[in-house]
């Protein structure tokens, strides 16, 4: 039956409460927390791609996008205090949907976190490549910084950078509180500097036509600039970490992605009206596929010049306009941020397969521990693998729609699990209740299957392929070892919150 095998919510409760985590994010901390997972890529370089699919457009495209992102949010946010534990999605979709909803769930934000961590990489490598050439003029052959789909052959960077995070995260570095406020002020500095550059030279003639490739291109570019605003739920993953999460968890969530929606507003903007953001087309005036081969040529017979032939978007833009010094500062300041967002994609993703490996649905050895650094060395080795030869060997967008499609699995299963629980359990203490519930739910879960419609059909049969892999993992290794299966329910009382890296992820 598929929802059998529900874990009881009580316990889950439970075992948060018997915990003897330190208490110590407030709201501020939680929306520095957002910001600093969310503002990332997405904005960095995805706006290229979001501009080769909808020109002007785009501007829509933010909007649908930071909307079915606010709905989500609020959905969250009655979950992730009503259930403030680890584990996000999966935990939430375990106590009100069951066991096999919570795999799936489980199964889905792997794509959302280690290929989110491996698109991160390869915006990263853009702009240091970026960096280098514009600074010390020379030209690096693309063989080795670009994938194949790109035009090159591997890139390099992006998988030396998956690498140095995986060890960083091995070692047991965690981003402090202060780390991760000064990153959040850099790339504010850096996204501010951008605005009040660009929107002052702004064309209105460039928002002419404004959407070369119809509602279609819009609704495309908005289902891949999604991305751009995924991550505000690790600030759910911190809430057994958050003081009074009743209160704080609802305005970290909320407050993040208020902010990073008015940024990339104005940046968006800024970018159509200073260079213009008409898609690239080819001889016959078709606009060419965002990471093709063809595009590159296409590029490179128009030598480089349209923003969406950037793979650093902003500081090129910022060239393009006469800022080249501080078009290379946004470019350091990408190069500055971009690893924390990638730390913390990883970061997620080993909690994640840490819940899960304890929950009994994943072998092990996923939870051992490092006698040493005391961090789940093995389960961190795997992912960083993983996303290093997915940076390696993919172009950004591709990445991003892929992640996009587990994200908006797991987003549409919170939706869900909101409204079934203020169905099945409408008596229970709501420390934050969803407005409107009965809309925005089906608002949020509507607008997540419109976004992954919307994705490239790479992206979706991809996301297939790997729901159908999950149940077979599911079925024929899982289910018999699942805890709740054999009926023990679990409560870690003098469990470390592992994995040790429970440890409060900011502190
Ligand atoms: N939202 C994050 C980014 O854009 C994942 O990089």
């Amino acid at each position: 039956m598929i929802f059998g095998r529900v874990k009881p919510l009580d316990a889950i409760l439970a075992t948060a409460e018997k915990k003897s985590l330190h208490r110590s994010l407030g709201a501020f901390q939680l929306t520095m927390l957002g910001i600093g997972a969310v503002i990332g890529t997405g904005i960095f370089v995805l706006t290229a791609e979001a501009a080769q699919k909808a020109g002007p457009g785009m501007m829509i495209s933010f909007i649908i996008a930071g909307l079915v992102c606010a709905v989500a949010a609020l959905c969250y946010a009655e979950m992730s205090a009503m259930v403030p534990v680890s584990g996000s999605a999966y935990t939430y979709s375990y106590a009100v949907m069951g066991e096999l909803i919570a795999w799936m769930v489980g199964w889905a934000l792997i794509l959302e976190y280690a290929v989110a961590a491996g698109a991160v990489s390869v915006g990263w490598s853009g702009y240091l490549i970026g960096a280098i050439e514009n600074s010390l003029s020379i030209d690096i052959p693309d063989a080795w910084v670009l994938g194949p789909f790109d035009g090159g052959i591997i890139n390099l960077p992006a998988m030396i950078i998956a690498g140095l995070v995986t060890w960083l995260l091995v070692i047991g570095t965690r981003e402090s509180a202060t780390i991760n406020s000064i990153l959040v002020a850099i790339k504010i500095v850096a996204l501010t500097a951008f605005v009040v550059l660009a929107i002052p030279v702004m064309n209105m003639e460039n928002f002419e036509p404004f959407a070369p490739l119809g509602f279609g291109g819009i609704g495309a570019a908005a289902a891949s600039i999604f991305f751009a605003y995924v991550g505000f739920d690790a600030v759910s993953t911190a809430a057994e970490e958050t003081k009074n999460p009743q209160r704080n968890m609802p305005i970290g969530l909320i407050g993040s992605l208020g902010i990073c929606t008015i940024f990339y507003m104005l940046v968006a903007a800024g970018v159509i009206g200073s260079v213009g953001a008409q898609p690239v087309t080819n001889a016959a005036g078709v606009a060419l596929e965002p990471g093709s081969r063809e595009l590159t040529a296409q590029c490179a017979a128009i030598a480089g010049q349209a923003v969406t032939c950037s793979k650093e978007a902003l500081a090129w833009t910022l060239r393009e306009i006469g800022w080249p010094q501080i078009g290379n500062l946004v470019g350091l300041a990408a190069i500055l941020a971009l690893p924390s967002v990638i730390l913390m994609m990883m970061f997620g993703q080993t909690r994640i397969f840490f819940v899960m490996s304890r929950d009994g649905l994943l072998p092990e050895v996923f939870s051992k521990i490092h006698p040493k650094y005391n961090t789940p060395h093995v389960i961190t080795v795997l992912t960083g693998i993983a996303v290093a030869l997915f940076a390696a060997f993919f172009p950004v967008g591709q990445l991003a729609n892929i992640s996009n499609s587990g994200t908006l699995f797991a987003f549409a299963a919170v939706s869900i699990a909101v409204m079934y629980l203020r169905k099945t359990d409408p008596s229970r203490h709501r420390p934050f209740r969803t407005p409107a519930v009965f809309v925005v739910a089906p608002l949020s879960s509507l607008g997540c299957l419109y976004l992954f419609y919307k994705l490239d059909i790479k992206s979706i049969i991809l996301f297939g392929i790997w729901a159908v892999a999950g149940l077979f993992v599911y079925y024929l290794y899982s289910r018999s070892r699942s805890h709740v299966g054999k009926g023990i329910i679990e409560v870690h009382e003098d469990d470390p919150d592992a994995p040790p890296t429970s440890v409060p992820p900011i502190q």
